[in-house]
């Protein structure tokens, strides 16, 4: 027994050394330590063995057994070494390489406009009111003064849905009953921001998406002075200068009187260029005194409240602003558009 003991260590302890990865240093273990390994079942013949053998037999089985555990430890630990030398030489890092820019979002150029279009608003006491982008056909067309069949209805071009009567707005104009229905009898002065939409042809100058900034006054005494007053300052306020504008008349169902407000052309100055059409201004918004039959789908009383209303898109001023050519950019998710702004 005492020499099988001798010479299982000594084979465990060659095996050991070809051994590296720790699966197979499990198996190690297992074969020459397990319950059925030659070093554990000394223990078990040792009852039959005689009273003077049976010490010696025990004490070098303890032996064999602390020299294999200590044995498989340290060739743990030199495993781990050897691994973690291989790692440092393999993986080595580069403190000097550059580093990898961490990249910063921003806010769509629209939506800075919206802002700045907001704070400006915000200044002079209007609210943000929203309101919904689906509508029935009465709040796109019939309350804005435009009943069915009207021939007005042509001028926007609309995605009806297969629920009767509602319809994707084709503006936030709806807004302004809404707002009304919810305000009456107080006075109002909101904007309506939002996006709208218009079944029509995409090109540079129009998408079937877009968004507008509505936005309602309603009181008593309000007049088209104020109108002018208001959008005036929030041309100056916007455009940072003294730049030109004018109010020509126009024509909307749900104002009387209506204007459309045009600016200075940013690139020619008035004197006239292709961006222009020659006509040295640029139209930014439509807007009007509030038609009696709104006021009354809203709840007023056209013989005691008066008001004023106008629409713009913020896409045509960020344009402006940045002297931007198409606007089918804003939805193209070019970062290299994006990222300009
Ligand atoms: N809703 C009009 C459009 O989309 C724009 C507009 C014009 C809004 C005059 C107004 C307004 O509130 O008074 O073409």
């Amino acid at each position: 027994m005492l020499e099988k003991l001798d010479q299982i260590e000594k084979q465990a302890l060659t095996a050991l050394e070809a051994l590296e990865d720790e699966e197979s240093l499990l198996q190690w273990r297992a074969e020459y330590l397990g319950k059925k390994s030659v070093v554990m079942d000394a223990f078990n013949v040792m009852r039959e063995l005689s009273k003077e053998e049976r010490p010696l037999v025990g004490k070098r089985a303890n032996q064999v057994r602390h020299a294999l555990e200590s044995a498989l430890e340290e060739r743990r630990a030199q495993a781990k070494q050897t691994a973690l030398a291989q790692a440092l030489e393999t993986e080595q890092i580069d403190v000097t390489l550059p580093g990898r820019p961490q990249l910063v979002g921003r806010l769509h150029p629209v939506t800075q406009t919206m802002r700045r279009i907001y704070e400006i608003f915000g200044q002079m006491g209007f609210q943000v009111y929203r309101s919904r982008e689906v509508e029935t056909d009465d709040y796109n067309f019939t309350y804005l003064n435009m009943p069915a069949h009207h021939p007005a209805r042509d001028m926007w071009d609309t995605f009806y849905t297969d629920h009767e009567d509602v319809v994707l707005r084709t503006h936030t104009s709806p807004g302004q009953v809404h707002a009304m229905r919810e305000y009456c009898p107080e006075p109002i002065r909101v904007i309506l921001p939002g996006m709208c939409f218009r079944y029509e042809q995409v090109t540079a100058r129009s998408e079937m998406q877009f968004t507008q900034v509505e936005g309602l006054a309603v009181g008593k005494d309000i007049s088209f002075g104020d109108l002018k007053g208001t959008l005036s300052d929030f041309a100056r306020r916007l455009f940072k200068s003294d730049v030109g504008i004018r109010f020509r008349a126009s024509h909307f169902p749900f104002t009387e009187p209506s204007a459309e407000m045009d600016m200075e052309c940013f690139i020619c100055s008035g004197e006239g260029c292709p961006v222009c059409k020659h006509t040295g201004w640029l139209e930014i918004l439509g807007s009007g005194v509030v038609h009696p039959n709104v006021l009354r789908y809203g709840g007023y009383d056209p013989a005691e409240f008066t008001g004023f209303a106008f629409g713009l898109g913020p896409e045509r001023i960020t344009m402006l602003l940045y002297q931007i050519g198409d606007i089918r950019n804003f939805w193209r998710n070019d970062l290299r558009f994006l990222e300009q702004f």
